[in-house]
This record gives structure tokens, C-alpha cells and sequence, in this order.
């Protein structure tokens, strides 16, 4: 937003630096999350992108580090498909290992062992996150799950955090992953969106000045209403409040807000995007070719073949 919008409105702060929201719910999602964290096991976050899991996995990993007894190390590969069980070894080996060399350890039965002696060594519980796993494939959630029976025996426990879109939580719910999902304790992001138009331009603006002198009642609730994110909501505010400046309008109508919101925002692409479907997954489940992919998306594929890819598409929860 610029600068010449902001004063015209009275705005002190940009949206995106106002502090975290929260409510009862999302804290009492944030103390339930601490608590299965704190008793080990696979914890699982999901939530649309952009829906809040990495900033609420932060602060409630900060609040965790705060306790003697947790340590926290974190899986750093960007490449989520690759991750294999020994870039998991050698994240919690980074973190625990002083010694430089700890490819010795990286060979078969040493790592488990050498994990075993830290687990016993440190008497902590080890909690690994691992951000963006709807990516990770059965292969390292079959072995994710290996590694976490190794803290049967020893003092300190293992957690695995993995934090993904809805597609990881469709994915652990299928028969092929039910070994590690029917062990899981799934968790998902709720939607805070209801008050958090008006809460933003509170934070935003001086004690002087109140919401509805900036948008209208109706225009504060829209964004609300059809958008779906923090970030979103973020978003369309600064874009609403750009127009009605352009155009000499203060408070902002429903209709200017209306204007900008893009009507492909709840578009099938857009959802199935928000939920982690990539084009090359989604041309694997539905055995197409990504032109008749992309034709569906557009609504443009018609006749039997359209009606079987939303069947499909339906059984991923998304309409
Ligand atoms: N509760 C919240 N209050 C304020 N801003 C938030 C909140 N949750 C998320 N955001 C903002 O939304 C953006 C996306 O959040 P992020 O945690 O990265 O989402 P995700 O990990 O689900 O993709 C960030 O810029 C973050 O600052
Ligand atoms: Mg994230």
C-alpha cells in the first residue's frame, strides 16, 4: 500500500506488521497442539497455504524451546518428494552432533543406534518438524514411522511434526499410508477469518479513528466472507484501499471491495492449488494429459469424461 493511502486513511502500520491474531479457538488449538507435541508420536498440521500452520508451528515451537526437556530440530530439504530417511537421520544429527564428521554414523544400523544413544544421552524429547510433508511420499512415511518406534525403550521420545496442505491429511487417511495415519494426531488450521478484517485495520490505524470511518460495515465484512486467509485478506484490503483512494471514496464501499476481489479466487485451480495438488499429481490421479487438465480447470471439458474427473476431484473433499 503507499504511502500517500495510508495517510489519507489515517493508517500507522502496514497489515502485514500488525501482530498475530488469535482467538479462542486458535489458542486453544495452539495449547492442544503443545500438549500431543510434548507426548511425542506424529503430530500433523494441516491447513490451506497461507492459512497460518508456519507461523503457529513457530510460536509454539518457541514456547516449547522455552522447556529443558525439548529439543527442537527441523528437516531443511526444499526438495519435500526427496526426502528420504537419511536426510531425517542426519537433521536430527545436525542439530544433536557436535563432531563435524557425521557421515560415520549415516550407515545401516549405525544411525539407529547412534539416534538410540542420543535419545538415552540427552533424556530429552527430540521433536523434528517437517514443513510442507502433503509433498513427502509413502516411502519416507513407512520409514518416518520406523524411526519413531525406535524411542520405545530409551528416556527421551521422538516427535515427528509434519505440517502440509489438506492434501497430506487426504493422503494419511488413504488405506495405502493407514500404518502412520491411524497412529497420527491430526490437527488442522481453523479458519480466524471472521473478525480479522476489522481486527487488522485496528491494530493499523490510531485510537482516533474506527473501522467503519475507513470501510463501511458491509465492506469490512466482505473480505471475510469470501476470502479465505490471513494473507488474502491482506491482500484485498491494501488493493480496496488503493482504489477508493484513486477514486476519491472514503469510507470504502462494498462494491469497490467487490470490484477487486478477483472472481478466480475460489476457482477449482485455485482451490486444488491451496489444498498442495500440483497439475502433475492431478494428471496422475485423473490419467489425463495436462491439456485435458487444463481444460477441466477452465470448465471447459464437457461429457462423461468431465463428469468423471469431478467425482475424483469431490473425493479430495474439494467442491
Ligand atoms: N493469526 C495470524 N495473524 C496475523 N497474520 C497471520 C496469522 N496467521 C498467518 N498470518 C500471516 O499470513 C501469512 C501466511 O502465513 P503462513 O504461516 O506462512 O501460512 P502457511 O504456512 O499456512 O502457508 C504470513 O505472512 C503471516 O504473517
Ligand atoms: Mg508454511
Amino acid at each position: 500500500m503507499e504511502v500517500d493511502v495510508m495517510n489519507h486513511f489515517g493508517i500507522l502500520k502496514r497489515f502485514s506488521d500488525v501482530p498475530y491474531f488469535e482467538n479462542e479457538k486458535s489458542k486453544k488449538l495452539m495449547d492442544d497442539l503443545h500438549f500431543s507435541i510434548r507426548l511425542g508420536g506424529i503430530v500433523v498440521v494441516t491447513g490451506l497455504s497461507c492459512s497460518g500452520k508456519t507461523t503457529l508451528l513457530d510460536k509454539t515451537l518457541k514456547k516449547l524451546q522455552e522447556e529443558k526437556n525439548i529439543i527442537v530440530c527441523r528437516s531443511l530439504s526444499t526438495e519435500k518428494q526427496a526426502v528420504s530417511i537419511p536426510l531425517i537421520f542426519s537433521a536430527f544429527f545436525s542439530d544433536l552432533v557436535k563432531e563435524k564428521n557425521i557421515g560415520s554414523y549415516m550407515k545401516a544400523e549405525k544411525k539407529e543406534r547412534k539416534l538410540i544413544e542420543l535419545l538415552n544421552k540427552h533424556k530429552k524429547n527430540l521433536v523434528l518438524l517437517i514443513d510442507d510433508a502433503h509433498e513427502l511420499n509413502t516411502q519416507t512415511f513407512i520409514g518416518l514411522k520406523k524411526i519413531r518406534e525406535l524411542d520405545k525403550d530409551t528416556e527421551g521420545k521422538i516427535t515427528f511434526i509434519l505440517v502440509g496442505q489438506p492434501k497430506l491429511s487426504n493422503e494419511l487417511n488413504h488405506p495405502k499410508n493407514e500404518e502412520i495415519g491411524a497412529r497420527s494426531h491430526m490437527f488442522s488450521v481453523l479458519e480466524n477469518k471472521a473478525k480479522y478484517c476489522e481486527w487488522i485495520i485496528k491494530q493499523a490505524v490510531s485510537e482516533n479513528i474506527k473501522p467503519k470511518d475507513i470501510l463501511n460495515q458491509d465492506a469490512i465484512e466482505l473480505p471475510g466472507e469470501s476470502l479465505l486467509t490471513p494473507l488474502q485478506v491482506i491482500k484485498y484490503l491494501s488493493s480496496s484501499l488503493q482504489k477508493a483512494y484513486m477514486i476519491g471514496v472514503k469510507p470504502v464501499t462494498k462494491e469497490i471491495v467487490q470490484s477487486v476481489l478477483v472472481p478466480e479466487i475460489n476457482g477449482l485451480d485455485a482451490k486444488l492449488a491451496r489444498n498442495g495438488y500440483t497439475n502433475r499429481y492431478l494428471c496422475d490421479l485423473l490419467n489425463s494429459k495436462n491439456n485435458e487438465l487444463r481444460l477441466f480447470l477452465k470448465g471447459q471439458l464437457v461429457g462423461s469424461k468431465a463428469q468423471e474427473f469431478n467425482q475424483e476431484i469431490l473425493k479430495l473433499g474439494i467442491s
